[in-house]
Formats: structure tokens, C-alpha cells, sequence
């Protein structure tokens, strides 16, 4: 299912709020309409935001010009700041060569898809022939606009004959899990059973779990990764019990910039989507950040990197972008 097109003169996007109850495609037909689609998590997950982003770009440019178009390129790549995939493709198709901006933007999409097929290829050694996986947030295909990723391994493996059974947290406050993955789950026919967050550690004591995996939102040179809140502490419990914790995530994820993640942004959304009683005080980050020694491996689209990240992951910044055929033009 298509989260993200070029829609002539406007960008489409799958409204993933109203997901599994109703599918709502829609058109952002304003900057306004991008941002806002973006900051509502109408369209959400890293590489999802940043195919979108880049489509953004390319219909701000022919709404706006001069300094007009410069502030609204500006207020698409600031819309979410912890996925550094958002502000990479903006960078990315703001520095294209041609200023052929709709042409980059199609390029990026069709990477995606390309660099999700990889990743799912990749993870395929990781996986047990049977058994059973835990995930957090939702990182299928309409996460990324492409195959997925940690969710897109979970599928590949299924296709390609392993019988795994996969456990979904349901991922407070706003259910990526219950309402998406396990809605992506069904629709690829990957058996699959959801938990409250909190009941994690218990499934992996008494559920057989073989390995976690997820997705990530930006990830720093030593490895550390910024991904859904909730994410730390299920890498903790996987460490405890000795089970791989697995990071899937494309190369413009990582964010070589950064030594560390103590220097990723982390987004704090509203009181009102965690709070009950209306005087209650109330913290919400979006996202947390795993410590780089929690994280078995990485799963990217030129393969699996292993510790010490601090070699393997800045050697991932050397590596020739992959070849891929030019996406149809619109
Ligand atoms: O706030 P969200 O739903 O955009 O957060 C998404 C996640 O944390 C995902 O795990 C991450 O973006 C990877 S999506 C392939």
C-alpha cells in the first residue's frame, strides 16, 4: 500500500491517523497542508517523512519563489526534528544539480523502495527458520514509502519461507503498533500477537522471543539510536534475557555528524496525548536513545554492521551510493 505519491500538482499521502479503521488517501495541495501532515503524523516514519519532505520541496517550488520558497523548504525540513531523514532530503534535493526538484524527489522514492528490498535481503541471516520476534512503533511499508524496514525484514523472511511468529507492542501513546503494525502484519499474513508496551520483558521470559527488532529515527556515529519512545527500555529487557537486539534502518539514518547520541534532538509533543486528568503535568518525548552497546547489529542496505561501531558505522559514510534505475517520470 502506497503512504506516499506524487499526485500531480499536489503530494498524496495515506492518512495513517485514521489507520486500521478507515484508508483515507489524501492531497497536501499547500506547504501548509505538508507541514501539517507531517507534524500530525498523517504521514510518519523516518524514511516515509523524508520521501514526503522531498515531494513537499519539489510543490513548494512551484507555489513560491525567491525568499517565499527558501522559508518554506525551511519549515518542511524543521516540521519533525529527531528523524534526520527528513532534513537529509530536503538538503538533498535542495543541492540537486539540475534543480530538477519533482526529479530528485521521484529518485529518493524509488531509492527507498530499492534500499528496503536490500534491507530485508540482509536481515534474512539473522532470523532463526522459526520462531518468534519482537518490535516496537511500526516500520512497514507505509513507514518508509517503500518495503519497510524492521517491519519489511519481518515480511521478507515470512515470503522467503521462515515461519516467525512476531510479537507488536502497542507503542503509548499513540498506538503505531496496534493500529499500524498490526494492521500491516494481517495484510501480509505474518501471524503476529500485540502487547501493552510495559508487557515486553514478561514476553521475553515467557515467550520464547528469538530477537528484537526496529527501526530507527537517527543514529549517531557510536551507534547510539534515537527511535519511539519505549524503544530503551525494550533493548534493556533484550539485553537482560540475552536476546539480539537488531537496529534496521537506510544509511540516511545515520547521522555521521554526531559523535554520540546525546546530541540528537528529541522531540517533546503534547500534554494532551498522554494526560487524563486535565491538571496532570506531563512528559512526552517522542523518542528515546538506545545506547550503541545495546544494539547487536545494525541491518542497512549495504549490509550488517557489527561493534565497534565507531568503525564500522563512520566506514558506512564512505560507501557509493547505490545504483539504481531512474524512477518514470510523472
Ligand atoms: O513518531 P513516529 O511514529 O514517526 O516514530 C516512528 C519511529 O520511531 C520508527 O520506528 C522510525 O521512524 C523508523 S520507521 C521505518
Amino acid at each position: 500500500m502506497e503512504s506516499v505519491w506524487s499526485d500531480g500538482d499536489a503530494v498524496g499521502y495515506l492518512d495513517q491517523r485514521a489507520l486500521p479503521q478507515a484508508i483515507k488517501r489524501e492531497r497536501a495541495t499547500s506547504v501548509d497542508e505538508i507541514v501539517d501532515a507531517i507534524r500530525t503524523l498523517a504521514v510518519r516514519g523516518a524514511p516515509a517523512i523524508g520521501v514526503f519532505g522531498a515531494y513537499g520541496i519539489a510543490l513548494a517550488a512551484r507555489l513560491h519563489a525567491d525568499d517565499a520558497f527558501a522559508a518554506a523548504a525551511q519549515r518542511i525540513r524543521a516540521a519533525r526534528p529527531t528523524a534526520v531523514n527528513l532534513a537529509w532530503a530536503v538538503d538533498r534535493v535542495l543541492a540537486c544539480a539540475d534543480g530538477d526538484y519533482a526529479a530528485e524527489a521521484a529518485r529518493i522514492h524509488a531509492e527507498q523502495r530499492d534500499i528496503d528490498r536490500r534491507i530485508g535481503s540482509a536481515a534474512l541471516e539473522l532470523f532463526p527458520s522459526r520462531g518468534s520476534i519482537l518490535t516496537h512503533c511500526n516500520t512497514g511499508p507505509i513507514a518508509t514509502a517503500g518495503a519497510g524496514t524492521a517491519l519489511g525484514c519481518i515480511i521478507a523472511a515470512h515470503r522467503a519461507g521462515k515461519r516467525l511468529h512476531v510479537f507488536a507492542d502497542e507503542t503509548r501513546p499513540l498506538l503505531q503498533g496496534a493500529r499500524l503494525t498490526m494492521f500491516e502484519l494481517r495484510e501480509a499474513g505474518v501471524p503476529a500477537t500485540l502487547l501493552v508496551d510495559g508487557a515486553a520483558a514478561i514476553a521475553m521470559e515467557r515467550k520464547n522471543i528469538d530477537a528484537v527488532i526496529v527501526g530507527a529515527d537517527r543514529i549517531a556515529s557510536n551507534g547510539d539510536t534515537a527511535n519511539k519512545i519505549g524503544t530503551y527500555g525494550v533493548a534493556i529487557a533484550a539485553a537482560h534475557h540475552g536476546i539480539p537486539f537488531y537496529v534496521a534502518a537506510p544509511r540516511s539514518t545515520f547521522d555521521f555528524s554526531l559523535a554520540t547520541g546525546a546530541g540528537i534532538p528529541i522531540e517533546e509533543r503534547a500534554p494532551g496525548e498522554v494526560r487524563i486528568a486535565a491538571d496532570d503535568d506531563v512528559y512526552n518525548p517522542a523518542f528515546d536513545v538506545t545506547p550503541g552497546r545495546l544494539v547487536t547489529a545494525f541491518i542497512t542496505e549495504y549490509g550488517v554492521l557489527r561493534p565497534p561501531y565507531l568503525e564500522s558505522v563512520p566506514g558506512l559514510a564512505d560507501r557509493p551510493r547505490l545504483l539504481v534505475p531512474e524512477p518514470a517520470r510523472a
